[in-house]
């Protein structure tokens, strides 16, 4: 631009142009030319319309942060996630703590725009035995939070070029949970499930052999968590040169990453016992409850070293500073999931039931015999639900026949596939139940 003064096209003011953002809208062949300040003046007229009608701006946008921010304080989180989630109670802590801490990372960026100044994100991993509530906790947090939030299967990525997802995948699913909004999607959370099955499988038992597709994958994903533009194509477009791409930072995006890195306490075990901290529960045969405190115990201490050596590069450890870990729940654990939760099993049951006039009653030592065969198949809560669906299977089928008021009772029996639940008149008494 070689002018130095210009009169606005719009308000006729003149103005000293110094800098190109002197005078946003130029066109050197006609001449007509906009002013910072009209622009200015027009884009608050287009975001007043749009808040006019409900859509949410850049300014909207910012102008509920500090709304979410009240709302979703750290305890009010962990108050919603215990509804749901019985025990890992530090595992909730954090859950909580770091969504709020993204909350406030995002309004100290806009508070602060332009200027270097900002606060990292502290990106999670979570680790935890099969059915101990990874996956379960974080949809409920998803639920819960007026972010974005998309969980992606890392099992199912594969390196660029190979059959399978990449991993942009992760961001475009992100991106449709956002309702297509980039800036949304540039503040929202990633939940990485499965993240273990990605791990290098040279890591552990160390033989030479590289394991190039997992580290690929890897690779990818640090590109992510450093922050990185990603491009991706629509849902069901092919990528080739001509295809839109949409194009997302992942600076801002929260990531979660989670798995049961199977074996990982022997890893730890190996490096404690080293030190002069070993944990010793006698050399007899250990119970179910020593080795499960044992687990415990040693899961709570999993160091980055220790994650490195189970396969995870170290450049991606360096990028997930909170390491979150979950317990094996025992049985009586079970027992409180099976009945407390807001969506325990038997309160779902007993809806089910309850919608076809049935009054649905589980006698306590059924309701044990259940926890007992879970621990015993050795997948967490996991099969509590499949448990029941089997017991329930026949009175399920035959109760809808009719619809008068009636009553069902489980027994540990029928737990135990000794016997089929029984269906009485909602007044009969149930005999088994009174001489028992
Ligand atoms: N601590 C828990 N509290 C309540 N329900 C749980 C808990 N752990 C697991 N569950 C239930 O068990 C099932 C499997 O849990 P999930 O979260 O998928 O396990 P994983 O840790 O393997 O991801 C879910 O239906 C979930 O509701
Ligand atoms: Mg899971």
């Amino acid at each position: 631009m070689t002018i130095d003064t210009f009169h606005c096209s719009m308000c006729g003011r003149r103005i000293k142009v110094q800098n190109r953002s002197d005078l946003p809208i130029f066109d050197p062949n006609t001449g007509f030319g906009i002013c910072k300040s009209c622009v200015k003046n027009i884009y608050h007229w287009i975001e007043d319309e749009d808040a006019k009608r409900g859509k949410t701006s850049k300014k909207g946008f910012y102008a509920t942060l500090g709304n979410l921010l009240e709302k979703n304080k750290p305890h009010v989180i962990k108050a919603y996630l215990d509804e749901f989630i019985i025990m890992q109670e530090r595992a909730k802590k954090i859950l909580s703590v770091a969504a709020y801490n993204h909350y406030k990372r995002m309004k100290y960026e806009l508070d602060n725009r332009g200027s270097e100044d900002e606060i990292e994100k502290s990106n999670v991993i979570i680790l935890g035995p099969t059915g101990c509530g990874k996956t379960a906790m974080l949809s409920h947090l998803s639920k819960l939070l007026d972010i974005p939030f998309a969980v992606t299967d890392a099992s199912s990525l594969t390196e660029a070029g190979f059959v399978g997802s990449d991993v942009e995948v992760a961001v475009r699913n992100l991106y449709y949970a956002a309702g297509k909004d980039i800036e949304k999607t540039e503040h929202g959370i990633i939940y990485l499930d499965e993240f273990d099955k990605i791990a290098r499988k040279s890591g552990e038992n160390n033989s030479i052999t590289a394991d190039p597709g997992h580290e690929g994958v890897q690779q990818g994903l640090l590109k992510m968590l450093e922050g990185s533009f990603v491009e991706f194509t629509e849902r069901g477009q092919r990528k080739h040169p001509e295809a839109p791409t949409i194009k997302v930072n992942t600076k801002n995006i929260l990531f979660i990453v989670g798995g049961a890195f199977v074996g990982i306490e022997k890893i730890v075990e190996q490096r404690v016992k080293k030190g002069d901290a070993a944990i010793g529960f006698g050399s007899e045969v250990p119970s179910k409850e020593d080795t499960d405190k044992k687990f415990n115990e040693l899961i709570h201490q999993v160091r980055p070293e220790d994650l490195m050596k189970y396969g995870i590069i170290p450049e991606i450890i360096g990028r997930l500073p909170v390491i979150c870990t979950l317990e094996t729940l025992d049985e009586d654990a079970l027992l409180r999931i099976l009945t407390e939760p807001k969506n325990a099993p038997v309160k779902q049951y007993e809806k089910l039931l309850a919608m076809d006039n049935v009054k649905l009653e589980f006698e306590e030592a059924a309701l044990r015999a259940v926890a007992k065969m879970a621990i015993e198949r050795k997948t967490g809560a996991r099969s509590l639900k499949g448990i029941i669906e089997d017991v329930m299977l026949e009175v399920m089928f035959d109760i809808p026949k009719t619809n008068e008021p009636r009553r069902v009772v489980i027994t540990e029996a029928c737990i135990k596939g000794e016997e089929q639940p029984q269906i009485f008149p909602l007044d009969e008494i149930n005999l088994s139940k009174e001489t028992a």
